[in-house]
């Protein structure tokens, strides 16, 4: 970039914002720290009084490969009195998202953005229902992090997060969320079919989390243990079927490609629900394998590979799991 780009580029930059990060798991504290480097003003939301007190008192720790860094962090309850949010960023888990957002929403002005970096489709609806369409930016993100203790989050992994809304006018705040974002350093992109990059990222999540959850495995062995792999295409193909019924065309080979690509990418990475299972938390299978097999019902598709992996998952988790519902 030369000068003239960089000082358009900065002079576009939305310096100083107010962002505010609901869900300091690992995805919100990954881009909410890197937001803060970044220069925006930013405050995460916690639920629970003793953990954000620690996160207060101690700080947070970003690893990225072999460098470390610390960073004091802005962390309230969700009763906050917040002034100016421009940003609203949603990390919580996908069947969180109405009860971690219903006291904020009073506090939403019509120039707040939201914007939500979740997996699975089930947060569409409630955040339609709480920002309405003109204020909601939808993003899929391929990035991965995670936190081997608390207070501290790993940097896992890198991969385009896309970012789009559901109406004309929610389109409107798209470059400013992109702007905003890109200021991480991420590979962040506007696109104009975020709900068919949501399905396909619903596809990525519905092989490589349950497997690699199941299985206790990094996300890498999905592509390469031929067991896995046969399974992953189980999934796909059913999911991809599915899919077709809501309106949604994806094509298997262009699938199967993205799938092993992604589990290829972020291949150390622990998958986000391998790491609720670890920490007997709660998992995200009801929102994910869980929407495609209620949407396989609602249209009487048989969904064998799908269901089985939702009850082995469920069945791995629910007589000790405790919710958590950070991302
Ligand atoms: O949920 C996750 O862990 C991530 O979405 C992905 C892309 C599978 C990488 O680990």
């Amino acid at each position: 970039m030369d000068a003239a780009e960089k000082n358009k580029h900065e002079s576009d930059m939305p310096a100083g914002k107010t962002v505010v990060v609901v869900g300091p798991g690992s995805m919100g504290l990954l881009w909410g720290l890197l937001l803060q480097k970044g220069g925006n003003d930013v405050t995460f939301i916690d639920y629970r009084p003793g953990r954000a007190r620690r996160f207060m008192e101690n700080g947070i720790t970003l690893v990225r490969g072999k460098k470390k860094e610390s960073f004091s962090v802005k962390v309230v309850m969700p009763d906050f009195p917040f002034g100016r949010i421009d940003y609203l960023l949603v990390a919580v888990k996908s069947y969180a998202t109405e009860k971690a957002l219903e006291s904020l929403k009073p506090r939403l002005a019509s120039e707040s953005t939201v914007i939500s970096l979740q997996n699975g489709i089930g947060h569409i609806d409630p955040l339609l229902e709480i920002a309405g369409s003109p204020r909601l930016v939808l993003g899929a993100t391929s990035v991965g992090a995670n936190c081997p203790e608390e207070g501290t989050v790993v940097h896992a992994g890198d991969g385009a997060t896309l970012l789009g809304a559901l109406s004309e006018s929610g389109a409107r705040r798209v470059p400013d969320a992109v702007v905003l974002l890109e200021n991480t350093g991420f590979d962040v992109r506007a696109d104009d079919k975020i709900k068919a990059r949501l399905w396909e990222k619903l596809m990525v999540n519905a092989v490589i989390n349950p497997l690699t959850a199941l299985h206790d495995v990094p996300n890498k062995k999905v592509g390469k243990d031929k067991n896995l792999r046969s399974l992953a295409l189980e999934i796909l193909d059913e999911a991809l079927k599915v899919a077709r019924y809501e309106g949604i065309d994806m094509d298997f080979e262009s699938m199967k490609e993205k799938v092993f690509s992604v589990a290829r990418e972020t291949g150390d990475n622990i998958s986000s629900m391998l790491q609720d299972v670890r920490a007997g938390r709660r998992t995200e299978i009801e929102a994910i394998n869980g929407a495609i097999v209620r949407i396989a019902g609602k249209h009487r598709i048989p969904c064998p590979a799908n269901e089985k992996i939702l009850a082995e998952i469920l069945d791995l988790t629910r007589p000790k799991a405790t919710e958590d519902v950070q991302r």
